[in-house]
């Protein structure tokens, strides 16, 4: 059998090493405790799939109260969480792979009923465009200053609890992003009008997260995550976004994540252009930055043919909920026995909590799912 390429090791430049070139993608598990400590359920299906991979990036963390986006997060918002959180990042390394804890502020996007006032906050008072969508309220500059201090107070703790790194989730619709979009962000002081300032927010949570970061290891991990387009209109272009990554890609970030639901898909807003949006950066910013690429590849061979274009590191993601040994699998020249659909009756072999297994089977199309195994 050939080496697969994904399998060679990836040293980042401040020196951090993983054992291999894939990365399992953030998932939202539903799991955590109501006051946002990781369980024994998150954490076993997290053990579960950390024996292959390079590393782990968790789903995302709240880094405030008013953030919660989903019912049973993650919390990264009070010190208290801190000994929870060395659990989670403990079980990760305990089977050799890196930890990386997702950091996020859900924005516009989080539902009242999770926040303590019951209001979610934005860049400016513009509802998502969905069904029964609730309008925010605009922060204010304080207000923004805080959230931006938080996001550095969430890496201190994460550092506190031995993770090795920490991905900024600057995509799929929440506050970062919402900073930079266009749509969301309408404001005329110093966070929004030009492309620039709408620029500011996302570099000052970089910012902030670098400066809490000189208090880590030389080789703690600094990942951003984006999403290069939005469908909205106004909403986020691609030349928006390469401009977004040109200046990214001059901070010090260990990598750029490029969240798309295939790697090799076209444009959201552009029919007509199909090329892939994640080769497109990659082929922007060259050996600058390490991208990840990420986005329905199921197999060894989607991986190593979607590597071909010289990006560095792939995650995976539902791959990993269906096929928790995945990595094993090609080690041990058992790629034929990788499982690309979910039985719903595996659960407990698959060690996927109640949560996330009840989100998956109640919505139609997310996973490739099998009603009764054939026996
Ligand atoms: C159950 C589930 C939860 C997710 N939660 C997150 C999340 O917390 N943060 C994030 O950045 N992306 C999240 N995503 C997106 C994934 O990271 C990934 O980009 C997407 O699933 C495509 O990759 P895949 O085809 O390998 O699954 C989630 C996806 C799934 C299926």
């Amino acid at each position: 059998m050939n080496m697969r390429r994904f399998m060679e090791p990836y040293t980042f430049a401040n020196g951090a090493e993983l054992r291999n070139r894939i990365m399992l993608a953030p998932m939202t598990n539903f799991s955590s405790a109501e006051n946002g400590e990781t369980t024994q359920a998150e954490r076993d299906y997290y053990r579960e799939r950390s024996r292959g991979v390079g590393a782990v990036i968790t789903a995302c963390a709240n880094v405030t109260p008013g953030g919660q986006g989903f019912p049973g997060e993650i919390g990264v918002e009070r010190d208290e969480l801190v000994p929870s959180l060395k659990q989670l990042a403990d079980t990760i390394k305990g089977e050799g792979a890196k930890a990386i804890l997702q950091i996020f502020h859900g924005g516009r996007m989080a539902p009242p009923e999770l926040l303590p006032d019951g209001q979610p906050v934005s860049a400016s008072a513009v509802a998502p465009v969905r069904e029964g969508a609730v309008t925010p309220r605009e922060l204010k500059p304080e207000e923004i200053d805080e959230v931006i201090e938080a996001f550095g107070e969430a890496t201190r703790r994460a550092i506190e609890a031995g993770f090795d790194g920490v991905e900024i989730h600057g995509a799929n619709t929440y506050l970062i992003q919402q900073f930079f979009s266009p749509h969301s962000n309408r404001r005329s002081d110093k966070w929004g009008g030009t492309l620039e300032k709408r620029m500011a927010f996302p570099l000052a949570v970089v910012e902030s997260v670098m400066k809490a970061a000189e208090k880590a290891d030389d080789d703690f991990i600094i990942g951003y995550r984006i999403s290069p387009e939005e469908m909205e209109n106004p909403g986020i272009t691609m030349e928006d976004t390469m401009q977004l990554v040109e200046r990214l890609s001059s901070e010090k970030l260990d990598y750029l994540h490029i969240s798309v639901q295939d790697f090799h898909g076209g444009s959201m807003r552009d029919k007509s252009d199909s090329r892939s949006r994640v080769q497109m950066i990659q082929d922007a910013v060259g050996e600058r930055i390490p991208v990840v690429g990420v986005g329905s590849l199921h197999t060894p061979d989607d991986v190593d043919k979607a590597m071909e274009g010289g990006v560095p590191l792939m995650a995976i993601g539902r791959e990993l909920v269906v096929e928790p040994h995945w990595i094993e699998k090609v080690a041990e020249g058992r790629e034929d026995e990788i499982r690309t659909e979910l039985s719903v009756d595996d659960r407990e072999e698959l060690v996927v909590p109640e949560p996330l297994w009840n989100a998956i089977v109640n919505t139609p199309g997310w996973f490739r799912v099998k009603e009764h195994a054939e026996k």
